[in-house]
């Protein structure tokens, strides 16, 4: 398995552009019914904007964004937003019930196979009774391509049994349609191309750790020809999100975080 290091994405603009087709698509910034004092953590916050947009649209909110970098200062802050270096895959440096709401999005290439259970105890650790953790990823599996089919294929399903087994009831599970080219509008333009970086910044290096250099030319050839042709296709790839809350009625001690 690739480290993590291979995972982190300093490209803020591609970031940035993510984020406003993901929130497009999903049509809002999430899914789970929070309230609007939520106490709030973005677990691989990235550009950090998700957090500032959330922070700033629920201002009785507190939102606490990790990286394992920290994201570009942001003018005009809000001040119920901060953000902290850490590595998500470790103990989270926070109590227990510290959080309301739990945002993952588009982590899961950061967290090893074998230690998705862990993460997840991890986040049910610090999330309060009553709080909801919300999981966005895709399975980088592309449809309708002339050229995709070597693509590593991620399978999302694996989520959804490791959630079970961290023991997250009332897992809801929606799956998203996100196009890719211009054939769907703006949307699909700034997809294909989120995709094609993503695609050569991400699962090119982390290629290059199993296949031989005339395999990895073959792979860059299948990138650009999949990106080329997607418009034609009608190409799209699909996100899948996970909701679940934790039981209301578990006991707790201490809850909260101050900041
Ligand atoms: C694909 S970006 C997603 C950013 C943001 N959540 C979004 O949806 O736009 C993944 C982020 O995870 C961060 N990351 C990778 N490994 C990490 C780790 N072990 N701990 C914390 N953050 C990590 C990367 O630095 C990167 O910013």
């Amino acid at each position: 398995m690739p480290p993590t290091s291979f995972f982190i994405n300093n490209n803020n603009d591609s970031q940035k552009a993510l984020h406003l087709a993901h929130v497009a698509v999903i049509g809002g910034l999430h899914l789970a019914p929070i309230s609007s004092d939520a106490r709030i953590l973005d677990v691989g916050t990235g550009s950090g904007i998700w957090s500032i947009e959330m922070a700033r649209s629920m201002p009785n909110s507190k939102v606490v964004g990790i990286d394992i970098i920290n994201p570009p200062p942001y003018p005009n802050q809000p001040s119920n937003c901060l953000f902290t270096v850490c590595d998500a895959t470790k103990r989270f440096p926070f109590p227990d019930h510290a959080f309301s709401f739990i945002h993952v999005c588009y982590f899961s290439l950061a967290v090893h196979r074998g230690k998705w259970k862990k993460f997840l105890e991890e986040c049910r650790r610090i999330t309060c009774p009553g709080g909801w953790i919300e999981i966005h990823a895709t399975d980088y599996q592309y449809h309708r391509t002339g050229g995709s089919g070597r693509m590593v294929n991620w399978n999302s399903q694996m989520l959804l049994g490791k959630m079970n087994d961290a023991g997250y009831t009332q897992i809801q599970r929606q799956v998203y349609t996100h196009p890719l080219g211009s054939w769907s509008g703006p949307v699909g333009s700034v997809l294909r191309d989120c995709c094609k970086i993503r695609l050569n910044n991400l699962l090119v290096p982390v290629a290059r750790f199993f296949l031989s250099p005339d395999r990895i030319i073959e792979l860059e050839n299948c990138i650009t020809e999949m990106v080329e042709e997607a418009n034609d296709m009608r190409s799209y790839y699909h996100s899948y999100t996970y909701v679940a809350q934790i039981p209301e009625d578990e006991a707790v001690e201490g809850i909260g975080i101050t900041f």
